[in-house]
């Protein structure tokens, strides 16, 4: 079922989509357009799975955009205001079942070439009893929380802390703007009291009805406030290959019913770490873009609220889940939290490194090392999109002619003249936009300097 020879008919047609197509704009305007460039990766991909060295690659932000497109099929999106034609027509083309089904048939595939790395950097080897797992769980949230956050410090320490700040906000994006369907998607069915008590979590990710305590909705008030676009994946072009992964886990083990016992230690350790990180979050926001107008209802109600939540998680999920299931389910909990701890430490690691190089981009650095070859720069028409990607190797970004924007995520393009050239370093993320008529650009790999 598996061999990819057999889906390759599917594949070729996702190559091709309508819902896949480039765009025109870095900035997307449609909850169903969804630019997942396949058109250099054979089937054959999904038969090579990611590893730590191949996560922040092109490869990677491609397959997990795939992947993420795949599960946000899930969920229902409209558009904000009335229907227009285009608006019907991507809509239904979005969800059109023979597209849905050729993106279900890819999946299994897929899912390993994304997560099989796990299984191979993830050890939980027992015994655990409940006791150890609740030492364990206490233990590793004494030391995340006696340990400043990395992350604020350095966006406060930015030259350009608001535009840092958003830019962490977007990759927050991924998840928040649809917060909790994930959890949605494991309620379904009958399987006891742990039913229930998932429900009472969810009721209150989803506002208990009311529309605007929804966790989504605090989280789209805030993003305005500092202002921000809260248009469904206005900012998908800019989303990290790890934030993708991070949140495609989460699709992963709530759609895949054996992975129950795993998305609960994931659930766990999700809620635990809120109340200290939102906090402080809440507080740099605060600080970085100032107290009027900046709203902070997001981050406030989960540092209160997930007190609450982690609670819940592990007293009235993961302790009687043991209690009926044995000691036997607790590996695949300790899985789901070290995998979340795991994937979480990715994120920031690629976020960081995103955030330097977006303040060398926007301070006049991010220069090449050596002289730059512009024989090779090609014509391209005002408009012409280069699609943000992560760059492979060393790459420079030069302009021959005319002039061209750049960006890697700060939402405010460098922009380059002629002769004028960047450094992107090797799994970085960069866009770049012909803002002039006969624009000449090259975007190739760094050569190495000469000696003598
Ligand atoms: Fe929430
Ligand atoms: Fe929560």
């Amino acid at each position: 079922m598996f061999d990819t020879r057999h889906i390759d008919p599917f594949w070729k047609g996702l190559q091709s989509c309508e819902p896949y197509r480039p765009a025109a704009d870095w900035l997307l305007e449609s909850p169903y357009h969804r630019p997942t460039d396949l058109s250099a990766l054979p089937v054959e991909t999904l038969d090579e799975p990611l590893r730590p060295d191949t996560l922040l690659t092109q490869r990677s932000l491609v397959l997990n955009r795939l992947l993420f497109n795949i599960y946000q099929q899930n969920n229902l999106y409209l558009p904000e205001g009335r229907f227009s034609d285009a608006d019907t027509r991507a809509f239904q083309g979005f969800y059109e079942p023979r597209f849905v089904a050729a993106n279900a048939l890819v999946r299994p595939a897929l899912d390993r070439t994304c997560f099989d790395f796990l299984s191979r950097e993830i050890s939980v080897d027992g015994p655990w009893t409940i006791e150890h797992l609740e030492e364990y769980c206490t233990r590793l949230l004494a030391d995340y929380e006696a340990t400043p956050s990395d992350l604020c410090l350095r966006i406060e320490a930015s030259p350009h802390p608001q535009q840092a700040a958003r830019a962490y906000l977007v990759q927050l994006a991924v998840d928040f703007l649809a917060e909790a369907s994930q959890m949605a998607l494991a309620l379904p069915g009958n399987y006891g009291p742990a039913q229930s008590e998932m429900m009472k979590i969810f009721i209150d990710e989803f506002g208990y009805g009311v529309h605007q305590k929804k966790h989504s909705t605090l989280f789209v008030k805030t993003i305005e406030s500092v202002g921000l676009s809260a248009r469904m994946h206005t900012y998908y072009y800019w989303y990290l290959p790890s934030s993708l992964l991070l949140t495609n886990y989460f699709f992963w083990t709530t759609v895949h019913k054996p992975s129950w016992f795993e998305s609960l230690g994931g659930l766990y350790w999700a809620e635990a770490v809120n109340p200290y990180f939102h906090r402080r979050f809440g507080q740099l926001l605060k600080k970085v873009f100032g107290r009027e107008g900046t709203d902070t209802g997001y981050f406030d109600e989960h540092a209160g609220i997930d007190l609450h939540h982690r609670r819940m998680a592990f007293d009235k999920l993961m302790r009687p889940m043991v209690r009926q299931y044995g000691d036997a389910v607790i590996p695949a909990m300790v899985r789901g939290i070290e995998t979340y701890r795991l994937l979480g430490d990715l994120t920031e690691r690629d976020f960081l490194a995103q955030m330097d190089f977006c303040d060398a981009l926007l301070t006049g650095g991010a220069a090449a090392s050596g002289p730059v070859d512009l024989s090779l720069a090609e014509e391209r028409p005002r408009g012409f999109l280069l699609e943000p990607r992560v760059c492979d190797v060393d790459t420079v970004v030069a302009v021959a002619r005319g002039e061209v924007e750049v960006d890697a995520g700060y939402l405010q393009p460098r922009r380059l003249g002629a002769g004028e050239a960047v450094r992107v370093p090797a799994g970085r993320m960069v866009g770049a936009r012909v803002v002039s008529e006969g624009a000449r650009l090259s975007v190739a790999p760094e050569r190495p300097v000469g000696r003598g």
